[in-house]
């Protein structure tokens, strides 16, 4: 089959130009063809494998592009990389390789396409597109991997437990495809992810997550997940989620199975949000249900404080998985932490006080919050869900009328601590902040606006209370 049109692009006139004057053949491969054949869009990355120097084919290509072209060369691998018009061209030279089994490093000899093909992690990632002038854009797929993109299946080129040893990222990488592309790992593939599931621990961090956010950012992430736990890498990855599995029954009272719940919580904010973070949160939200988890007869099953012990947990999980303990890990604990805010506030009657204390406290976030409360119903009665649903809808109402009176979204005190000092002659002290947070309680409780004449009212009042006298002015 002829697939010039995946190679319309000049950049591939160019590579092939390149490949006739150095006498090399030269092929498209991997994740762009799949993804051409797969209709995803056009790809971004672009891997060229050829017969011979992939450093000296990117040079030849470099130096027939316009303008000063910027070639990377990590020389150990053989590979080059350069940039050209957004797209991210990587070259190698074919290769048969074997590895050490303690590391991910290869170790590399040259050798034909089929080598290399051979040495791919799944079939529908081994096809490549020829860039041969007697054969351009022909389809070259000795593993019938259009027949799994056609049924949909993650399969290895070579023996399952060979691909899987030779790289174990490949355990995550198959998941990580098969929660994307909604496929299915073939039997004697997701047997030997569970066989070399131990593995993965000379993965590094940074690389198992990365394919954990592409999990995340899939349509209906809880399949990676599920599948996480069904090859026995969930505990190895995730034990605070692996912790969360299962029922307990006491005295006939069950609670439900925490696991299972969150998995359905990140599948409904998948629905409403491609915010990542977010998305982490619902993953995380109830990670603290498993060490605050009690059972006594009065109260039946409790999980006290478990969102204050949750938000915790997240910064001990960041830093165990390397991610980055930045603005973004506080965004996910705060969401952790405030998980409940909106919940409680649904049950009862919604007070403007309380919406005022839930945007003070939330702030800018408030609406992902309220975001990931409604995806947080997972209740199979569809009154109770009518219910809930309709409670959250009336919370987010008052937060916008309560934001436009009272504009308590990026509080700022109505009157500055410096005019209090004025007002009393004070020295910095103590009194200030009393007066202060008086000032703020006071308006979040509706007693009074936020306003500055109101404001300084009540700051001459609460001054005069606790002891202190107004210099006359
Ligand atoms: N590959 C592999 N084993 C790995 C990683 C990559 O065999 N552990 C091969 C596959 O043929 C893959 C190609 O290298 O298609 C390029 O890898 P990469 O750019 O990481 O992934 P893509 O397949 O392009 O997919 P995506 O961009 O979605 O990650």
């Amino acid at each position: 089959m002829e697939h010039q049109t995946a190679l319309e692009h000049p950049i591939f006139k160019t590579i092939q130009q390149s490949a006739k004057k150095l006498d090399v053949q030269a092929f498209v491969i991997g994740g762009y063809v799949r993804d051409f054949l797969l209709q995803r869009g056009n790809a971004k990355d672009i891997d060229i494998v050829c017969v011979g120097s992939g450093i000296a084919l990117a040079k030849e290509v470099a130096a027939r592009l316009p303008g000063k072209q910027e070639v990377k060369f990590f020389k150990n691998f053989g590979t080059a990389m350069l940039h050209h018009q957004g797209i991210e061209l990587e070259f190698v030279g074919a290769r048969k390789e074997s590895y050490d089994r303690n590391s991910r490093k290869p170790i590399v000899e040259d050798g034909s396409l089929e080598d290399d093909q051979n040495r791919r992690d799944f079939t529908i990632n081994a096809m490549a597109f020829s860039l041969n002038p007697d054969s351009f854009g022909k389809l070259i797929d000795p593993f019938n991997g259009m027949h799994d993109l056609e049924q949909k299946t993650i399969r290895t080129p070579l023996a399952p437990g060979i691909t899987y040893s030779d790289d174990p990222l490949r355990m995550m990488r198959a998941i990580r495809f098969a929660t994307q592309l909604d496929f299915t790992i073939e039997k004697d593939s997701l047997q030997a992810i569970t066989d070399h599931n131990h593995r993965i621990k000379i993965i590094s961090k940074e690389r198992i997550v990365d394919e954990v956010h592409k999990i995340l950012a899939s349509k209906k992430p809880s399949k990676g997940f599920a599948l996480l736990y069904k090859t026995g890498l969930l505990p190895m990855i995730f034990p605070e989620l692996d912790a969360l599995r299962g029922i307990d029954e006491i005295d006939g009272q069950t609670h439900k199975d925490n696991f299972w719940h969150t998995l359905e919580v990140v599948d409904n904010i998948a629905q409403t949000t491609d915010n990542l973070w977010l998305r982490w949160a619902a993953l995380l939200h109830d990670i603290g249900k498993a060490p605050t988890k009690r059972f006594d007869k009065k109260n039946g099953w409790t999980f006290h404080a478990h969102e204050f012990v949750g938000s915790k947990m997240v910064y001990k999980l960041f830093k165990r998985l390397k991610m980055p303990l930045n603005d973004k890990m506080k965004f996910v604990q705060k969401m952790v932490l405030m998980s409940s805010r909106p919940v409680i506030l649904s049950e009862d009657h919604v007070t403007d006080s309380a919406v005022r204390r839930l945007v003070f406290d939330a702030g800018d976030f408030v609406e992902d919050l309220m975001t990931l409360c409604e995806a947080d119903i997972t209740t199979k009665n569809p009154k109770k869900q009518r219910r809930y649903l309709k409670n959250f809808k009336e919370v987010r109402r008052k937060i916008v009328e309560v934001e436009e009176r009272d504009r308590i979204r990026n509080f700022q005190p109505p009157v500055s601590g410096e005019e209090i000092m004025k007002t009393f002659d004070l020295k910095p002290s103590r009194e200030i902040g009393i007066i202060k947070e008086a000032i703020k309680e006071a308006i979040l409780a509706g007693e009074i606006p936020n306003e500055y004449a109101a404001a300084k009212d009540f700051m001459l009042r609460q001054g005069i209370k606790i002891g202190l006298t107004p210099v006359s002015q």
